[in-house]
């Protein structure tokens, strides 16, 4: 990725409420071909809907957003042609697996999208059944969605997205309730990714695997509005800033019979050296 890379996304100004709630508040942010984001910030502070914005389900009250140079308005996907070149270039993968599953099974969910965006089916059921297998879930093809485990839920909607290979991947909290292997399968894969090019922007308070999957963080701190913008090692080194943003949290513990108070990366594991 280079600076002279055509911008995948050009937001500008962007303010969006539901209803009365505001949920993004003068947003402005241009993401290149081949960049890899993370997006970081508290609960609530806007990430899914900045997502949700990128993948034109929902479009702002006010300012703009263009997708490959070109308006992303509700009027210009209302061109079937143009919604669907869209719809093959930009894949998002939901916070919440139930939002995103609708499918009676595993296997029309995985397949649906790219079958339905005009795919050749041959490499469809290939792509699907690689899906399944590079999470672990091929056993899970015949089951119903919404009767499967939160876990599971949120490996098929990855899998649904996995199946269409778009070249924008727009990723919500990926990691959130794997289990360590698919989450490790998972990064591997953001790495193969990464190596063909694609963008990748993922909303994520896994402070973890950060440095792993994106060279530029925006951080939202200030109420709805991103006010940090640089390579994940300045953000990430930025101690007192992450504690002000709540993206770490001081924790109280007990070691050896002793209560001490100190500061974990939030929300992951307690892995520390005493
Ligand atoms: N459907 C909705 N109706 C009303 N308000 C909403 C809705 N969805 C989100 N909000 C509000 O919009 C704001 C931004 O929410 P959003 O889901 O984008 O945050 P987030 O950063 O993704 O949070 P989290 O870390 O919890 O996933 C919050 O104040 C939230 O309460
Ligand atoms: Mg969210």
């Amino acid at each position: 990725m280079s600076q002279d890379s055509p911008p995948v996304f050009q937001v500008e100004h962007v303010t969006y409420a539901y209803n009365n709630q505001i949920a993004l508040k003068d947003i402005s942010l241009t993401i290149r071909a081949g960049e890899r984001l993370a997006i970081l910030g508290a609960n609530g502070s806007g990430k899914s809907t900045l997502l949700k914005i990128l993948d034109a389900l929902y479009f702002p009250q006010r300012g703009a957003v263009r997708a490959f140079g070109e308006p992303l308005t509700e009027a210009a996907l209302r061109e079937d042609a143009r919604a669907f070149a869209f719809r093959r270039r930009v894949g998002l993968v939901f916070q919440d697996p139930d939002a995103q599953l609708f499918s009676p099974t595993v296997w029309d969910e995985v397949t649906f999208a790219p079958l339905h965006l005009g795919l050749p089916r041959a490499e469809v059921i290939e792509r699907a059944e690689w899906a399944l297998d590079l999470l672990n879930i091929t056993k899970l093809r015949d089951r119903a969605p919404h009767r499967l485990s939160g876990g599971e839920k949120k490996k098929v909607a990855l899998a649904s997205v996995l199946s269409l290979r778009p070249e924008v991947w727009l990723l919500d909290e990926p990691t959130a309730s794997l289990d360590p292997r698919s989450q490790a399968r998972l990064l591997d894969f953001i790495g193969e990714l990464t190596r063909e090019g694609k963008t990748i922007i993922t909303a994520t308070q896994d402070l973890d695997i950060v440095e792993e999957i994106a060279d530029r963080v925006v951080m939202f701190c200030e109420e709805h509005e991103i006010t940090s913008d640089g390579a994940p090692h300045e953000l990430l080194s930025d101690y007192d800033r992450l504690v002000e943003c709540n993206l770490i949290h001081a924790h109280r513990h007990t070691h050896d019979g002793t209560e001490h108070v100190h500061h974990h990366l939030h929300p992951v594991s307690h892995r520390h050296a005493h």
